[in-house]
């Protein structure tokens, strides 16, 4: 049973700008998300999502999946990933732009407990470039999804959506900016609510009421 203090304990994963884990931070900082940032971790040392955690005083940690002395297959560099976030008693792991493929080694260390914001209304346009899916399908309205991480890519439960109408004058990068936006207000308010622990799943539907 985790303790009052190791349940408010998360871990984000970046792999790039890390604007989703600056807006984690701040929402952190003005306490309206009650949670402890206890490590972020990137696969690419290079990641500028890496600055906003020094910044912030958060520990981070480099773990370069193209070491293949450290990490010869997808399940070694996995397991690694799993020690460094249990080892700093992880409630809750937040993928924020974590650009790489979870085996069920990492998906089984956290069953329901791994959360991944994707920038379209899942379950339309999964995959990379969602925006850019979108504009060019040429749907009116797109948005943001929060879902709880299964085995299946961007396919598992859904705790949280916004919707973002697409203008006509829209091209994928301004419809992005606006997107991008949302993701910002949306995560904070989705990892609070899964770290309240209000929730059960009945199926493949997030229920908020126990
Ligand atoms: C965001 O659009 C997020 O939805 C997607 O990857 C992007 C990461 O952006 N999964 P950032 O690194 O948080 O700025």
């Amino acid at each position: 049973m985790p303790s009052a203090n190791t349940a408010r304990r998360i871990g984000v994963l970046i792999s790039g700008r890390g604007s989703n884990l600056q807006a984690i931070i701040d929402a952190v900082a003005a306490a309206t998300l009650d949670a402890e940032l206890a490590v972020v971790i990137s696969n690419t040392p290079d990641a500028a999502g890496l600055k906003h955690a020094t910044r912030a005083g958060i520990e981070t940690v480099v773990l370069d999946h193209t070491d293949k002395k450290c990490f010869p297959s997808r399940e070694d560099f996995d397991r690694e990933l799993v020690r460094q976030l249990k080892a700093r008693e992880v409630a809750l792991v937040c993928l924020a732009g974590f650009m790489r493929l979870l085996s069920p080694v990492f998906i089984n260390a956290f069953p329901n407990a791994i959360l991944n914001i994707h920038p379209s209304l899942l379950p339309a346009f999964p995959g990379i470039n969602a925006q850019y899916q979108a504009w060019q399908h040429g749907v009116q309205f797109t948005g943001v999804t929060v879902h709880l991480v299964t085995a299946e890519l961007d396919g598992g439960p859904i705790v949280l959506q916004e919707v973002v109408p697409v203008h006509e004058e829209d091209d994928a990068e301004t419809l992005s900016a606006r997107v991008l936006e949302q993701e910002h207000r949306l995560y904070p308010r989705a990892i609070q609510i899964v770290l309240n622990g209000k929730w059960r799943l009945e199926g493949r539907r997030f229920l908020h009421r126990v």
